[in-house]
């Protein structure tokens, strides 16, 4: 039995253009647009946050992953109303956080980003791995990063700058408080720095 091909399927039907309200990187932003624009789109075009980046448009590459209320999430295929009431974090609302910079710091001393195009979707899934305190073994941390393709082959310095930046974060730990102190790693119980 053939099936129907994709083009002659009936489209749904678009979604009108509204205000589409966002928390993104700890501010409100209202932009107007169909309420079924991907996500990706708004922060590019409208909101002028480009480290998040297009790769393939499918939720498949990991380049243009942003945190959604914690949890890393690809935006290309995000509707815009999916994200709303959520707080969205984007690489560069994540700069000043201290899990990001020890990420950034490890990703230039391992030269793990070639051509670059992948890093920033990299970056932003390591960080809630490591915010979430989870396990930075090699196996641990390729399935954390699972979802983000890089296609210079960066992989394994990638794995390495990873674990030099949770390396760094314990040690910054057992200096700040003591080894029973709270790990620097944890995520903020407020939401985003400079949410509230
Ligand atoms: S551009 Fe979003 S996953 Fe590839
Ligand atoms: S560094 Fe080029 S795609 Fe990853």
């Amino acid at each position: 039995m053939t099936s129907t091909p994709e083009w002659c399927r009936p489209r749904a039907v678009p979604e009108p253009v509204r205000e589409v309200r966002l928390r993104v990187n700890g501010e409100s932003r209202t932009v107007v647009c169909r309420g079924d624009t991907p996500l990706l789109y708004l922060l590019r075009n409208d909101l002028g946050l480009r480290g998040s980046r297009f790769g393939c448009g499918l939720a498949q590459c990991g380049a243009c992953m942003v945190l959604l209320d914690g949890r890393a999430v690809p935006s290309c295929d995000l509707p815009a109303w999916a994200a709303e009431d959520h707080e969205v974090e984007t690489v560069e609302g994540l700069a000043p956080d201290p899990v990001m910079s020890a990420l950034q710091q490890a990703f230039l001393r391992r030269q793990a980003a070639q051509c670059g195009f992948c890093t920033s979707g990299i970056l932003v899934s390591a960080c809630a791995h490591l915010r979430a305190g989870a396990a930075t073994d090699p196996v641990s941390t390729a399935e954390a990063l699972e979802r983000n393709l890089c296609r210079c082959g960066s992989h394994g310095r990638v794995l390495a700058a990873v674990a030099d930046a949770a390396e760094a974060l314990q040690a910054a730990r057992r200096a700040e408080c003591g080894a029973d102190g709270p790990p620097v790693t944890a995520p903020r119980a407020d939401g985003p720095r400079g949410a509230r």
